[in-house]
């Protein structure tokens, strides 16, 4: 029968063999899978993981935080942050098109990752120390997914942490391959992590990149940081976390509409709330939250955030809409 225990202890030994006295590298997204996978390979290995981190500046507030203090505090893990903010929002100046977002967020990503790798890589090799394994927190779905050739997999240009680089070969370590999201968490809680990681909503590689519809500014990821953090703070509140698959925050910043805001006429900018239930976000149903729930939100993020003047519901399920907007 399943247990968390059992499962580390057979991959604890399983990744001492393989690995030996080689280095690790393992991308962290902020994610649960990147996460759990990192903090599993670190109890087997201790320092001979080291963890890089690129923060895109595309994540929810308070993310990469967590990723740089919580996680780190709760492992002590080595890790490696990369502030590429600004990198990211040069790339993609003037850029609507999703499919076009899609691919210099993956793209810069590889690149950016790749730098901090040779940096690893570098610094093991003046130790006499080789860098010959990269972690990735693949998980059975995914594994089922790029292989099932249904094609769902191919609407939207997935991109995921760690994506090797062509011209550096490293042998993978895929920990949780053949293990279920809710198995993925309770290992995670076993190995002491925070909750705030572990019960993680999933979010997509291109962040909030990709909850903007419209040109991506620094204004509008800060306006979208403060209604997302809103709405998942009176989801919580409610109780709703593990109900909802996920909630998707959108802005959508090209559309104006008329309000009126203390005395004065605004013409902002909707957000769109997308709360969705699924067992693995092939299909997915919209979320009856309750009315008071999404009343109290809509009252905040009007209040609280100035340029919005209007919070929508998306009611679609999938299909025919994606859970993401892009
Ligand atoms: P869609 O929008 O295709 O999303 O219904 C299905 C699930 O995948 C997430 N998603 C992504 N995850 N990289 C990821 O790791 C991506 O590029 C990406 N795009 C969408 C989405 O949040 C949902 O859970």
């Amino acid at each position: 029968d399943w247990n968390a225990k059992n499962i580390i202890d057979e991959q604890v030994e399983a990744i001492r063999e393989k690995v030996g006295d080689a280095q690790v590298i393992c991308g962290l997204s902020g994610g649960v899978d990147s996460a759990v996978a990192a903090a599993l390979v670190h109890r087997a290995i201790g320092d001979q993981l080291t963890c890089v981190f690129v923060d895109h500046g595309l994540l929810r507030k308070g993310e990469a935080e967590q990723v740089k203090h919580d996680f780190v505090a709760a492992t002590g893990i080595k890790l490696i942050a990369v502030d590429a903010s600004e990198d990211f929002l040069d790339a993609l100046k003037g850029v609507s098109d999703p499919e076009t977002k899609r691919k210099i967020i993956g793209e810069k990503f590889i690149r950016t990752f790749e730098k901090a790798q040779r940096q690893v890589i570098e610094e093991a090799g003046a130790q006499g120390k080789e860098v010959r394994f990269l972690v990735q927190g693949t998980l059975y779905p995914d594994v089922v997914e790029s292989g099932g050739g249904d094609g769902a997999s191919n609407i939207k240009s997935h991109h995921n942490v760690g994506g090797l680089p062509d011209d550096i070969k490293f042998e993978l370590i895929e920990p949780l391959r053949s293990l279920f999201k809710d198995e993925v968490r309770a290992i995670g809680t076993e190995l002491g992590l925070p909750d705030e990681i572990v019960w993680r909503q999933p979010f997509p590689g291109p962040g909030l990149g990709i909850r903007i519809i419209g040109e991506i500014t620094k204004e509008r990821l800060d306006l979208l940081r403060d209604a997302d953090a809103i709405a998942r703070e009176e989801l919580s509140k409610a109780g709703l976390d593990r109900d909802i698959w996920q909630c998707p925050v959108v802005l959508l910043a090209d559309v104006h509409s008329v309000g009126v805001q203390g005395d004065e006429r605004t013409y902002g900018s909707p957000i769109v709330l997308r709360p969705v239930s699924s067992e693995d976000a092939m299909t997915a149903d919209w979320s009856r939250v309750p009315y008071d729930v999404l009343a109290t939100i809509s009252t905040r993020i009007t209040n609280e955030c100035r340029q919005i003047n209007r919070v929508v519901l998306d009611c679609t399920s999938k299909p025919p809409a994606t859970i993401e907007w892009e």
